[in-house]
């Protein structure tokens, strides 16, 4: 199911997903899961972490997480979109606050793919995948974090207006 640039995300059933971590990543994925899980504490916009796991057979680790099922924006009228787009907004804010940037709303311009494949409309409002470039402001420290911030406060303006205008 897989659209993204770096990992294989495969369904295992109705409401889990698993990204496929292959060779010698276990810090990549014990970090993405740390910055899952520091998310999932502030609130339910990132998706949510449910285990690490490992394929014996297969020979790779994987994040398994909640499941998430992406809607098209157009069968949303114009003023609910508003409504959605403020939740996810003070979401957004909040997650900022508590220290977290997502830092991956939009992949670059000169990247083929859907521009906000990290983001998807679900039937509770807008949700956010893919915490691989995430920061958590401990981690990073006061200045680079707060850069991040500004940035992803840009890039959440240009996202609005795709959203609501598409
Ligand atoms: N929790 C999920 N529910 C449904 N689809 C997902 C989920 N996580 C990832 N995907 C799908 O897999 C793709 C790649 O996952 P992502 O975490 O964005 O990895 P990458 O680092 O490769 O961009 C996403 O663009 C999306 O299509
Ligand atoms: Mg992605």
């Amino acid at each position: 199911m897989s659209t993204g640039a770096n990992n294989v995300v495969i369904a295992l059933n109705e409401t889990e997903v698993a990204k496929i971590y292959e060779g010698d990543t276990r810090s990549d994925i014990g970090s993405e899961a740390e910055k899952m899980k520091f998310a999932n504490g502030v609130n339910k916009l990132v998706v949510r972490f449910v285990r690490i796991d490992f394929d014996e057979e297969k020979q790779w680790e994987m994040l398994v997480m909640e499941r998430l099922y992406a809607m098209d924006y157009r069968s949303i009228e114009f003023e609910k979109r508003e409504l959605i787009f403020s939740v996810f907004e003070d979401e957004i804010a909040a997650l900022h606050r508590a220290g977290f940037a997502h830092r991956d709303l939009a992949r670059p311009s000169n990247m083929p793919g859907e521009r906000y494949d990290n983001v998807l409309l679900t039937g509770s409002g807008l949700r956010l995948i893919d915490v691989g470039i995430s920061a958590l402001r401990h981690q990073v420290g006061d200045s680079l974090f707060e850069r991040f911030i500004e940035q992803e406060t840009e890039e959440l303006a240009r996202f609005k207006d795709f959203f609501l205008n598409r």
